[in-house]
């Protein structure tokens, strides 16, 4: 009996009790194999991946896509959740988590509220990651930064790490510092007084490995890797303050001849004018190099959540 087999699926109008009992039973069966996790009822079927995003996003999202697909891994993607989720309705991220964890066996997500990421995971039934909570963190974009520093020295211990731009809102800086201090790297923390570190961020790095400079020339001829980062125009509640900071830093391929010969320059992406163009020709330039690591690091990530 293949009464739905290429049917439209428009009105239920002509859905008679055996029609319905064929796709109940069905239902039921992938039900029982969903809840023991054994996958019995769709056994050479893949793990799924929900990528839910409330921000705009290119790197991030896409290369979570890419590194899925890559492992086999089915994709499933919200990328305007605002406008295009139930959000818009004014559904909770806690009922927006328990109904979407059950539709996929990993779930992305990047929204705009610090702390969301946690919210959602506290009401998910499957592993959460953390794309971006506002002005809070962004763990895989860490893990892609570290991925490629480490690829560039072979070891992490003793690097100066200049973190330049906007140290209070840039999200990627807040994850990044905890994961460079934990493997004894000196930071150097460039900014404006009114894109300082947050004082929380601040207190989990012990003082005898910071050193903070407002001056980005100053610091340069001394660092081993150097981490330039947009200021978040979105995060600002007043526009002066924004206009008073947004130029704060341009590094350009000139003012690299007082650079050491090895530094590493990153940038998370997407840059304005903080990194000019004719940078892109050094070879001390790594940040297409560290966005193409998107995708390897994520299938690591990934494979080790979903398959151990
Ligand atoms: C960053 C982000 O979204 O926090 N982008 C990214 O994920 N590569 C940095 C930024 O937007 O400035």
């Amino acid at each position: 009996m293949q009464l739905w087999y290429r049917s439209h699926v428009v009105s239920t109008e002509l859905w008679h009790a055996d029609k319905l009992s064929l796709l109940f039973d069905r239902a039921a069966s992938y039900q029982r194999a969903i809840a023991s996790k054994t996958r019995t009822a769709f056994s050479d079927a893949p793990e799924s991946m929900l990528t839910l995003f409330y921000e705009p996003s290119t790197r991030t999202r896409l290369s979570f896509e890419a590194a899925a697909q890559r492992l086999g891994i089915n994709v499933l993607t919200v990328a305007d959740a605002n406008t295009s989720s139930s959000a818009f309705k004014g559904e909770s991220l806690e009922d927006t988590a328990r109904i979407v964890s059950s539709y996929a066996d990993v779930v992305v997500i990047r929204h705009p509220e610090l702390g969301s990421a946690a919210r959602f995971s506290r009401a998910s039934s499957v592993p959460v990651i953390n794309a971006g909570d506002g002005a809070g963190e962004h763990p895989t974009q860490s893990l892609v930064d570290l991925f490629t520093i480490y690829q560039a020295f072979g070891a992490l211990n003793g690097l100066r790490v200049g973190l330049c731009g906007d140290l209070r809102f840039g999200r990627t800086i807040h994850s990044l510092l905890r994961l460079l201090i934990g493997n004894q790297c000196e930071i150097v923390a460039i900014s404006p007084e009114e894109l300082a570190l947050p004082t929380e961020v601040l207190a989990g790095a012990p003082p005898s490995s910071m050193t903070f400079e407002r001056d980005l020339h100053k610091a340069l001829p001394d660092l081993d890797v150097l981490y330039m980062t947009r200021v978040q125009k979105e995060r600002f509640t007043d526009p002066a303050t924004y206009e008073r900071v947004r130029n704060a830093y341009e590094l350009r391929g000139q003012d690299l001849s007082r650079a050491k010969n090895k530094l590493v320059i990153l940038h998370p992406l997407p840059r304005l004018s903080e990194i000019a163009t004719d940078v892109d020709a050094d070879p001390r330039a790594h940040y297409f190099i560290q966005a193409a690591n998107g995708v390897p690091v994520r299938m690591a990530l990934l494979a080790s959540i979903l398959r151990g």
